[in-house]
């Protein structure tokens, strides 16, 4: 596996992997679990070779504090890429992704202000700006996003959309531990009792889930998450969204056809974020 430190050299590797077939690409943060790796395995399934990157985007982290907490252990990063077939691995400093002077900025102006994006002011500026880097470096085919980061992944693929880059988007679905926990890098943060609450944010989505498959609209769902929700003294609950899965229209009462619902809570000093698509 080929690890570039700088933009040329990636490109360069990317440039001579796109003339043997098709490049699949997964931008990641680092941390790496096995919801990464099935996006890794995705890339593999779709293009005939797969590129990484590992960089923790400094712009999309509104506190230096969460920017420092982090998780980060780049050997294992690498270990892992590497033993999933890898061609190359982007590992740039952030003066490579954002040179002196740089103040050029991607806004997807309507989802990326929204819900988390309201929450969150300038997160998903930062998402937007450094995919769109990654994107120009790496010009891959295909790239695999997951679902969990439900809003991440309707904000790619309508800028890739908008800006007309001649790549595809790959969905992935929410890789899961056994007891119904959404796989993060956060959830490392978690202390023991954390760990042991935050499957509550899954079960919160299918009593959701339940209320809006049996014909109950979106307040009674809601109603059904914060109960679910109060009833684990160490969850705060964040927020709660349902929107149509085409076009990420929030949705207030009741609709048909495919539903995302998002559920993020606070454990601790920890933010936990879920996903959940529903047909009604
Ligand atoms: O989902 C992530 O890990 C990050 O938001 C991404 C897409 C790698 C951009 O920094």
């Amino acid at each position: 596996m080929q690890i570039c430190r700088s933009v040329q050299e990636m490109r360069t590797a990317c440039r001579a992997l796109r003339r043997d077939g098709t490049l699949g690409f997964v931008p990641t943060m680092g941390g790496l679990h096995a919801g990464h790796m099935a996006l890794v395995v995705r890339a593999a399934e779709v293009s005939e070779a797969v590129v990484a990157s590992v960089f923790v985007n400094p712009t999309q982290f509104e506190s230096g504090a969460d920017l420092a907490a982090y998780p980060s252990d780049t050997d294992a990063d690498l270990a892992a890429l590497e033993a999933a077939g890898v061609a190359a691995v982007f590992l740039p400093q952030a003066t490579d992704v954002y040179p002196e002077g740089a103040e050029t900025i991607v806004e997807v102006t309507r989802l990326g202000t929204m819900l988390h994006g309201a929450v969150r002011p300038g997160h998903f500026k930062g998402v937007a700006t450094v995919v769109t880097k990654l994107f120009n470096i790496a010009q891959p085919d295909v790239a695999c996003f997951g679902k969990k980061d439900y809003q991440q992944l309707a904000l790619i693929r309508r800028m890739v959309r908008d800006l007309h880059f001649g790549l595809r988007i790959e969905a992935v679905e929410t890789v899961r531990e056994a007891d119904g926990l959404a796989m993060s890098s956060r959830n490392a943060r978690l202390s023991a009792v954390e760990r042991a609450a935050a499957p509550v944010l899954n079960q919160a989505l299918r009593d959701a889930a339940e209320v809006l498959r049996s014909g109950g609209d979106v307040p009674t769902a809601e109603a059904a998450v914060r109960a679910r929700i109060a009833a684990e003294p160490l969850a705060t609950l964040a927020g709660f969204d349902v929107v149509e899965a085409g076009d990420f229209t929030p949705v207030a009462t009741r609709a048909g056809g495919v539903l995302g619902m998002m559920i993020s809570a606070q454990l601790g000093d920890v933010l936990l974020l879920d996903q959940m698509e529903v047909s009604v």
